[in-house]
Formats: C-alpha cells, structure tokens, sequence
C-alpha cells in the first residue's frame, strides 16, 4: 500500500513538472518582481525596466543571477531607454535553485529567448558577484 502511494506520488510529480516546468519559477516572480515589474513582465514606464523582451537580458545574461540576488543601483539601458534613480531590492533570501527557476521563468516567459540556465550555471555566476 505504502508502495503504491509513493509510487502514485512520484508520478504525480512528474506529470505536474512536465505540465509547467517553470511553475516554481512563476510563483517566485509573482511573490518577488511582479510587483514592479509587471505580471507580463512589461515593466513600469520611465521608472522599471520591462523584462518581457528585453534587450539587457541577452548582453547581461552573465550579470543577471547578481542581479537578482544583491538588486541594482545603477543607470542602465534597456531597449534603448535609460533608466536611473530607481533602485532594485536585493533578495538575498533567494537560494540558488530558486534564483535558477526564476531566470528559467524569464527565459521561457514573454517572448524571450528560452535560453536555459543550469544550478551550476547560476552557482558559478553567483560565486563572482562584484
Ligand atoms: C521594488 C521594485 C523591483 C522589484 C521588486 C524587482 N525589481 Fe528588478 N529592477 C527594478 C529597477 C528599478 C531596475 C533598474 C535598476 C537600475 O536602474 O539600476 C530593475 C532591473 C532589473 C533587471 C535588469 C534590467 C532589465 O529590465 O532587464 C532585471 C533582469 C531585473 N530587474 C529582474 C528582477 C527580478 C527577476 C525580480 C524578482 C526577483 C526583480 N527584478 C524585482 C525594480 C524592481
């Protein structure tokens, strides 16, 4: 019986994970950027940066995983529009998995360029934050 239910379970799992893989990473956007970055990733006017097919995400792919964990205080061009004087929240509480399933999110999100990030990826950019 035991068996059945773990098995059961499992396979739960793995019909959830191959539905939406990037479940997780969208949980973790609405909890933490959506607010200011928008539910579609559009961002807010002269004042944040939109995600959603944004330019910065391919030149800064290194930069990004930084970014997300220690914020950004900085002027920065993004689809040709500069943006300053707004900064970025760092979210230090973030662990590396869940920094990889929110850029995973991004990428697979918007129109985006669907260029994964893998944990040891993500652990070695993080390892050099400036
Ligand atoms: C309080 C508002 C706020 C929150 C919350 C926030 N950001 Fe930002 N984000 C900004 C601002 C403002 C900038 C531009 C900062 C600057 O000019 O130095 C920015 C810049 C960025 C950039 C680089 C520019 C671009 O648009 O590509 C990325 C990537 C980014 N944020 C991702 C995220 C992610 C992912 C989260 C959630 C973990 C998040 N941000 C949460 C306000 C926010």
């Amino acid at each position: 019986m035991k068996k059945i239910l773990l098995l059961s379970t499992i396979v739960t799992l793995a019909v959830f994970c191959q539905r939406d893989p990037y479940r997780e990473g969208s949980r973790l956007y609405a909890v933490h950027c959506s607010n200011c970055h928008g539910e579609n990733g559009q961002g807010l006017g002269e004042l944040i940066p939109p995600l959603a097919q944004a330019d910065f995400i391919t030149q800064y792919r290194d930069e990004l995983a930084c970014i997300l964990v220690n914020g950004l205080n900085d002027t920065i061009v993004v689809n040709g529009k500069t943006y300053f004087g707004q900064a970025m929240p760092a979210n230090r509480e973030l662990s590396d998995i869940q920094v990889t399933n929110i850029l995973n999110f991004i990428q697979h999100s918007w129109g985006n360029p669907k260029q994964d990030f893998t944990l040891e990826n993500v652990r070695a950019l993080l390892s050099r934050c400036p």
